[in-house]
């Protein structure tokens, strides 16, 4: 089923340095993405991302996680400043809370997140790392929806990053990092301008009306 179409109200949760924060704010600001950033939300008052949007003139909050009672009356709180600000698109870009169903209910396949590795595989912190020394030749990056399973809701799309020999973990995540500032920006954009679904746990683009279907075109045509 095709969701209704999204406004272009974006909402950015961090945790810390904010640079896929800060390729939002750029493609904004250069009219790659035809958005608002409506609102930035940290849970740690010294992320330095909180920066980055108020030099940008972004509205910026801290809403601490630490003192409430569950993980439901914390994501509560974001609802509301969310929805007071009318997001309709959350983009997650380094936010280190796990979600309680509070928020994905509240804005359903509306939660973007980007991961630096080729989900499924290396899900969870240190995911750089964890590729590095598994050994994989092909690192990369993955932004999906976010639902209640950990990493593991629908891929929007994913870049794959070669590991070379000479690699260290700085120089491979370096190179996933670039990747990511290009992916978030790709993603956020398919979303708020092109048709898609979620079938079953697959993301699909879709085809737009008067668009080839991607079947082939008819012999002798
Ligand atoms: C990125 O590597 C992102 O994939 C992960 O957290 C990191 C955030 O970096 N979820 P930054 O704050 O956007 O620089």
């Amino acid at each position: 089923m095709t969701p209704d179409p999204i406004s272009r109200r974006l909402g950015v949760l961090i945790s810390g340095r904010g640079s896929n924060l800060q390729s939002l704010i750029d493609a904004v600001a250069d009219r790659r993405l035809n958005a608002t950033i409506a609102v930035v939300i940290s849970n740690r008052e010294d992320a330095a991302g909180l920066e980055r949007a108020r030099h940008a003139g972004i509205e910026a909050l801290c809403v601490s996680h630490r003192g409430w009672p569950s993980r439901s009356d914390y994501d509560r709180v974001l609802v509301k400043e969310l929805q007071q600000r009318s997001v309709d698109l959350v983009c997650l870009a380094g936010f280190m809370r796990v979600f309680s169903p509070v928020m994905i209910e509240a804005f359903p396949n509306r939660i973007l997140n980007i991961h630096p590795s080729l989900l499924p595989s290396f899900p969870g912190i240190d995911a750089q790392r964890q590729a590095f020394e598994h050994g994989v030749k092909c690192a990369g990056v993955t932004v999906h929806l976010v639902t209640n399973d950990l990493d593991a809701g629908p891929i929007v799309l994913q870049r794959v990053v070669p590991v070379l020999d000479t690699d260290t973990v700085d120089t491979l995540s370096a190179r996933l990092l670039a990747e990511e500032h290009q992916a978030y920006v790709e993603a956020v954009r398919i979303l708020l301008d092109e048709p898609w679904a979620v079938e079953g746990r697959r993301f699909v683009r879709l085809a737009r009306a008067g668009e080839a279907s991607g079947a082939p075109p008819p012999v002798g045509s």
